[in-house]
């Protein structure tokens, strides 16, 4: 296994009041770090320590996939997040997202029901389906992510209790509220529609 945590683009305060340095800290720390020590005992020497995170993610499942998509999921959630984050999607993008949900309060509504409704733990996301494809809200349970199923994700929500239950405890509307208007990366989900457009 060669690959390590990269560090959280922004200081564990930056997200401040929307989501606590305490929960980052616990976050990123303890859930982010253990599910990446978990993989790596998982793996030891076997073959797949010779794989990419995302070859691991997509040839696995049980354990090993849990441990591999949590690691990617996080990484990419933290990338879905700046402070001074929400307000509007920009270009492209925002002319993909009126063609494709109609507006871009749709796309907020449809984002928020997919993260509030999604029972138990897991994620909420936006996504393209398949390169060039439209764009499309899905939820995931648990560990699952797009890399399996062929869409591209552009961002995501974690809706796991532990990214909210410091800081809103079984509020998670308003944690999701949050994330949509003050902490959403416009920047990286516009980056990943280039990307995934091919530009
Ligand atoms: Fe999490």
């Amino acid at each position: 296994m060669k690959f390590e945590l990269p560090p959280l683009p922004y200081d564990k305060s930056a997200l401040e009041p929307y989501i606590s340095a305490r929960t980052l800290d616990f976050h990123y720390e303890k859930h982010h770090r253990g599910y990446l020590e978990k993989l790596r005992k998982e793996i030891g020497d076997t073959p797949k320590a010779e794989l990419s995170l995302v070859e691991i993610i997509r040839s696995s499942d049980g354990s090993v996939f849990n441990n591999a998509a949590q690691v990617w999921n996080h990484t990419f959630y933290w990338q879905s997040m700046m402070p001074g984050g929400g307000g509007k999607a920009t270009g492209d993008l925002l002319a993909a997202i009126e063609r494709d949900f109609g507006s871009q309060g749709e796309f907020a509504r449809q984002l928020a029901e997919a993260a509030i409704g999604e029972f138990g733990s897991g994620w909420a996301w936006l996504v393209m389906a398949g390169r060039g494809g439209k764009l499309k809200v899905i939820k995931s349970d648990d560990a699952e992510n797009p890399l399996k199923t062929g869409d591209i994700p552009l961002l995501t929500v974690d809706v796991w209790e532990h990214a909210y239950y410091l800081d809103y405890q079984h509020e998670r509307p308003k944690y999701v509220g949050a994330f949509i208007n003050h902490l959403l990366n416009w920047d990286f989900a516009a980056n990943n529609y280039k990307s995934a457009i091919g530009r």
